[in-house]
């Protein structure tokens, strides 16, 4: 039966930074769950063949690098776009942009970053990947914090609203398997 596995890239380092957005590449720990990620895949998956999706983004390219499967990049898979805010720690967003800051704490997934994204517009950006995989065999995504939680949400049947807040930890692989009774998950973490 066909299954579909998510991962957020390994720890970048912008993450160690405490900044959003940006193209950093991994850090040291990061490098490590790369290293990791075949095994869990194999552990999860068995010898079954699978594709691999990134994002265009460096920090998950280099999480995948290692895995040995077909690999596609989709910009649709790129991290929300923060716009002015992008490269910025969440203090100094709160610092700059005050009204911001708190407009996106009322309101995050209708929230658009000036000259970026809102969840809405990245779940709406995701439609062609969401019918793709509807259609495809075994895939593995890997991506990133935002995008995950609304893939994390169409799957488990979530309203897409309470997206914002899921938790998708970083070095954890994910494995969704459709059911007669819904979707089963298991979450693998890695010790990085
Ligand atoms: O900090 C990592 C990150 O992927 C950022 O690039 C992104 O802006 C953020 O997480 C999304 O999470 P939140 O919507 O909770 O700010």
């Amino acid at each position: 039966p066909r299954c579909i596995w998510l991962s957020r890239h390994g720890e970048s380092l912008y993450n160690v930074e405490k900044k959003i957005g940006g193209d950093s590449w991994l850090s040291e720990r990061g490098f490590r769950y790369s290293y990791k990620l075949p095994d869990l895949v194999k552990q999860s998956a068995g010898d079954a063949d699978l594709t691999v999706w990134t994002s265009t983004l460096i920090r998950t390219q280099q999480t995948a690098q290692e895995l040995p499967y077909k690999q596609l990049h989709w910009k649709a898979l790129d991290e929300l776009d923060a716009g002015v805010c992008d490269g910025m720690t969440y203090e100094e967003i709160e610092e700059k942009y005050p009204g911001d800051f708190k407009a996106r704490d009322e309101n995050k997934y209708e929230y658009r970053y000036p000259g970026g994204e809102s969840y809405r517009d990245v779940v709406i950006r995701l439609e062609p990947i969401i019918m793709e995989l509807e259609r495809q065999e075994n895939i593995l995504i890997v991506t990133h914090q935002a995008v995950l939680r609304c893939i994390y949400a169409y799957f488990m049947n979530v309203p897409q609203e309470e997206s914002p807040w899921m938790s998708i930890p970083l070095h954890t692989l994910i494995k969704l398997e459709p059911k007669a009774y819904g979707t089963k998950v298991t979450r693998i973490k890695a010790d990085v």
